[in-house]
């Protein structure tokens, strides 16, 4: 009998989604009985759970046969909060379209901020010839929080660009081109070297306002933050204030505690602040789909999955 595998995500992705899982399948050589609609599915029957933490299913209590709940969303945090079974793996996305999305993003917002884009566009005609030269990016330290699938890839990219790359990670790490760094001091020592400072770590208990006050005071003068992790990583009053004293030249921010952002919230009109509305990077349907299909193949062939969530680590 082929696998019962359930599509949890929303449900304007069904069409994407199914046409993409069977082809993935197809070219896999996977059989599968797939569902697109949970209520399709006796959830006893289930084998996998391909989750979102904005889809149908939220109660995991009636699908007690799960092999495995593959979770659509890199960040795990929503889904860990109703404590699914923990007998059962959860898994998370690691695609290729999301992580080419994220360094699109990251390597984009740094080359704004090293180059000093924003100075150059005028919204009011400004008849100054200001010859000041930007350093080139082998002489711009550019810091990441956090390197794993995503961060990880941005580094390398960077590094392949030219910057000077440290990395910061909770175990020690090796990627060309980057200096990789790990521990509590590494944290300190990296943020206060690093001109363009880039967030891409989960949230739990441990990296909860890792930018607190203390750190964000740390940063060089000038330099620029790029969050596009989690808003829950920064302490937003102690940020809000290192800007308005133009102690830093600006903030990138993706990600806020409550999202969609407050149309009050001060990020909005601050004129050291870009908000972007949590669009880094996303789970694109075909690739996520080849990645659902390769853990579902590796579990058939009694393979471990990859990605697998470490519960007390939370992420
Ligand atoms: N804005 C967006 O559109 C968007 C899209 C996707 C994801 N995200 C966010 O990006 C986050 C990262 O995703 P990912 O796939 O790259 O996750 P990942 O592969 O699990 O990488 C997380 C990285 O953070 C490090 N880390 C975690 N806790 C730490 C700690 N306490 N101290 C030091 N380092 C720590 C990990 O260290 P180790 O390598 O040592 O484990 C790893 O390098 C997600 O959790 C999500 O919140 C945002």
């Amino acid at each position: 009998m082929p696998p019962v595998v359930v599509f949890a995500g929303r449900a304007e992705q069904r069409a994407a989604y199914e046409r993409h899982l069977t082809d993935a399948a197809a070219a896999a050589g996977l059989e599968m009985d797939l569902r697109m609609d949970p209520a399709e599915a006796d959830p006893a029957t289930v084998d996998f759970l391909v989750y979102a933490q904005n889809g149908p299913v939220q109660d995991f209590a009636p699908y007690t046969k799960l092999a495995g709940i593959l979770n659509l969303w890199a960040g795990v945090e929503a889904v860990l909060a109703l404590d699914p079974p923990h007998d059962v793996p959860l898994v998370r996305m690691v695609e290729e379209g999301l992580t080419l999305g994220m360094i699109d993003y990251v390597v984009g917002h740094v080359l704004r901020h090293h180059l000093d884009v924003d100075r150059y566009i005028h919204t009011s005609p400004i008849a100054e010839w200001e010859t000041d030269y930007p350093p080139l990016a082998r002489d711009r330290i550019v810091g990441i929080l956090g390197i794993g699938a995503l961060g990880g890839a941005c580094a390398e990219r960077l590094a392949m660009h030219g910057f000077r790359v440290i990395g910061w990670s909770r175990s020690p790490k090796e990627i060309p081109g980057v200096e990789c760094r790990h521990g509590e001091r590494a944290l300190d020592e990296t943020i206060a070297e690093a001109e363009i400072l880039v967030l891409l770590l989960p949230w739990t208990d441990a990296t909860y306002r890792i930018m607190n006050a203390r750190r964000i005071a740390q940063m060089p003068l000038d330099a620029c933050l790029i969050n596009a992790a989690r808003g829950q990583l920064i302490d937003h009053v102690a940020l809000l204030e290192a800007l308005n004293a133009e102690l830093l030249r600006h903030a990138t921010m993706d990600v806020y505690d409550v999202e969609p952002l407050p149309p009050n919230d001060p990020y909005w009109t601050h004129p050291r602040v870009t908000v972007t509305p949590h669009i880094a990077s996303v789970t694109r349907p075909e690739t996520a789909s080849e990645a659902v299909v390769a853990q579902i193949a590796r579990h058939q062939r009694g393979e471990p999955f990859l990605h697998v969530v470490d519960r007390a680590r939370g992420y």
